[in-house]
């Protein structure tokens, strides 16, 4: 138990398996990531970006070293503060058939109807919302009104600022959104990302760009890290990758 997450993250030797009798899909990962820092890390696919995200919140454990929160192994610590602490904004998000005021209050029961529009004007979504026949009532979901894929994760995003964890882990989308879309994303991520420790699975060069420390998987190993200058000046992978750009912005 934790009272007062600051919000470091380590990864220490870390290696994962899916199946024992695989090859390690991570293998010897030493990242520090500082309470407050942020992390990119990128890769071609199938390197293994998602999986180490993964090991954050749980939802698989090493097969090897540890992953510390405050310099406890995630592991010991119980889900309840596991769960409090590490925020995740993945590529899929759900919403339940209920009104979106019910959907933001999921994160926050007790939030007042002041706290949602806040939390949705940081993540780009207010104006949209209240412009809806039902506004804040309007029932969402499978047989409501349906969202966008950038609606649906600015929707995510305002959850996550209600909930307000330490730590955040982000998968950001490969898929193409409009300009004006990605950009109303963007700003939502970075009111989000602000204060917080930050793990971004990142595709789009301009949040790689602003990262702390990017690290760079092949085949489940960290081959490079640093900032985007020095990655840049290594001309090494990471300069390949944004000299490609196909591995970092989406195809459009
Ligand atoms: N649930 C799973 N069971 C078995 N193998 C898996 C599972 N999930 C992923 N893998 C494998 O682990 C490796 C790393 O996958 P991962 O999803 O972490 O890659 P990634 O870097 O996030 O790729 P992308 O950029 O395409 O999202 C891949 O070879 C993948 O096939
Ligand atoms: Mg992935």
């Amino acid at each position: 138990h934790l009272d007062q997450v600051k919000g470091e993250i380590r990864f220490e030797d870390v290696e994962f398996r899916y199946d024992d009798k695989g090859a390690p899909i991570l293998d010897a990962i030493d990242v520090t990531v500082p309470a407050g820092g942020s992390l990119a890390v990128v890769g071609p696919t199938g390197s293994g970006k998602s999986t180490l995200s993964y090991l954050v919140p749980r939802l698989y454990d090493v097969t090897g070293g540890r992953v510390t929160l405050d310099g406890v192994d995630v592991r010991d610590l119980d889900f309840d503060t596991l769960a409090r602490a590490v925020g995740v904004v993945s590529q899929e998000t759900y919403l339940f058939h209920a009104s979106v005021a019910e959907n933001l209050r999921f994160a926050k029961p007790d939030a007042t109807e002041e706290e949602l529009h806040t939390a949705a004007r940081a993540a780009q979504i207010h104006d949209h919302i209240a412009a809806l026949p039902d506004g804040y009532d309007t029932v969402v979901g499978e047989r409501g009104h349906r969202f966008s894929g950038g609606e649906k994760q600015r929707l995510a995003i305002a959850r996550t600022i209600l909930r307000d964890p330490p730590v955040l882990v982000l998968d950001e989308a490969t898929s193409a959104l409009d300009t004006r879309t990605e950009h109303a994303v963007q700003e939502a991520i970075d009111a989000l990302s602000a204060n917080r420790t930050t793990i971004t699975i990142a595709h789009r060069l301009s949040t790689i760009r602003g990262a702390d420390q990017i690290v760079v998987l092949d085949a489940g190993r960290a081959v490079e890290r640093g900032t985007h200058e020095e990655l840049l000046d290594q001309g090494g992978r990471y300069a390949a990758l944004v000299h490609r750009d196909a591995q970092l912005e989406p195809t459009r």
